[in-house]
């Protein structure tokens, strides 16, 4: 069966460089990097490319660039690392689990955290960060783009108010790293977290930048690996293939492939729309990532249509989690002010570096025909058209 997959804000396949760059060392060059006969200054020297080439995609100096296992790792260090029992944290309602449960976290262990809102189009207001900056606030966290819409956020304003309050700034830049251009000076943040996977590199490996000067606890006590914040032996083929990855971003931006992902978006977004009724953009009216598209289709389930688009081939996902057995709406949406029922009715569509003309019209004829047969079969819907 011809597979489809537009479900690269869950996880992007290794793009063939990043393979060719990495293979070598899982063969001859071995070596571990804190070795310092040939095999590991071999395996040292690559690391440091790779470093080169993330702060390159950063904007930060190679010294600022912690390598990491994936952006769960990055935004616990970050967030665990910059505060103490005691401490204030701003964060938003919309961000990951990673972010989220982490903040919960500190909230067993004697800090505060406020959870600012969004407004329909899913997009913090700076002025409520501002707002619930107290005394005792040490932290800011909110990410640069959310992952189930891929609604920017104000991350610069927000970096200003940070600055202005002398508190730490860390954004969470997993879904935006190589999709949009990143400048942590412009952004004005301490710490930034990216994954590896989410941009055509491995799974595994990720990096966090963390701004010259700024005090952080490591979570891993060991060798004093990446200066003391990251104890633990280098994945070099992993941060090899992060390396190329940034490369390539790079050099995607140069060739505007940003915007020729988001012709192919919007190309996907509107044929859907045209055919589909009772279907509309969740983040409509915000600045998004180009590869993202989240539509709601009413009075289908989101999971059924996962299922039934899986069965022909096209894999999309939901923002849904299932716990205990229910499926429970995605907090985003729910954030956003959806209806429970029109957030498992929302589906994510997310595009890779791979993905062709050829799959997004494949998709604009599986999906509508999709819709229409699973509202045939629900009884809500066909109570209401009997109606009207
Ligand atoms: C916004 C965001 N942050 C963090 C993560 C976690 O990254 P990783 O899978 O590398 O641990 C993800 C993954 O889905 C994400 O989308």
């Amino acid at each position: 069966m011809l597979r489809i997959y537009l479900d690269n804000n869950a996880t992007t396949p290794v793009l063939t460089e990043v393979l060719e760059a990495m293979r070598p060392y899982f063969g001859e060059r071995f070596g571990n990097a804190s070795s310092i006969h040939h095999h590991g200054q071999e395996t040292r020297a690559a690391v440091e490319r790779a470093r080169d080439a993330v702060a390159r995609l950063l904007g930060c100096r190679v010294a600022e660039v912690v390598f990491t296992s994936g952006g769960t790792e990055g935004d616990n260090l970050a967030i665990v690392g910059l505060t103490i029992a005691g401490d204030h944290v701003v964060t938003s309602s919309i961000e990951h689990h990673a972010v989220l449960l982490t903040c919960k976290h500190l909230e067993e262990n004697g800090c505060e955290v406020t959870y600012v809102p969004v407004d329909g189009r899913g997009l913090v207001d700076p002025d409520d960060v501002r707002r619930a900056l107290r005394s005792n606030t040490k932290l800011i966290s909110i990410m640069m783009a959310n992952n189930e819409t891929g609604v920017l956020q104000p991350v610069e304003e927000i970096g200003k108010i940070a600055a202005e309050a002398d508190v730490y700034f860390h954004t969470d830049a997993v879904q935006a790293a190589g999709k949009v251009p990143i400048d942590v000076k412009r952004i004005a943040c301490d710490a930034l977290s990216i994954s590896g996977h989410k941009m055509h590199a491995p799974q595994g490996v990720g990096a966090l930048y963390v701004r010259r000067g700024t005090h952080l606890q490591p979570l891993f006590f060991g060798g004093r690996h990446e200066r003391s914040r990251r104890a633990g032996t280098e994945n070099v083929p992993g941060i090899v293939g992060l390396g190329k990855a940034a490369e390539l971003a790079m050099q995607g931006f140069e060739h505007s492939d940003d915007k020729k992902m988001s012709t192919l978006r919007d190309r996907l977004q509107r044929g859907i729309l045209a055919q589909a009724e009772e279907a509309g953009v969740n983040g409509e009216g915000a600045q998004r990532v180009p590869n993202t598209s989240n539509i709601y289709f009413d009075h289908i389930e989101g999971e059924a249509m996962v299922i039934s688009l899986d069965l022909k081939g096209l894999a999309v996902s939901t923002g849904a989690a299932c716990s205990s057995g229910a499926i429970e709406p995605s907090h985003v949406l729910v954030a956003m002010g959806l209806r429970a029922d029109r957030a498992r009715a929302s589906i994510r569509f997310s595009l890779g570096k791979q993905s062709t003309e050829e799959e997004v019209d494949i998709a604009l004829a599986l999906v509508p025909e999709t819709v229409a047969r699973l509202r045939e079969l629900s009884p809500v819907y066909k109570r209401q058209a009997v109606s009207h």
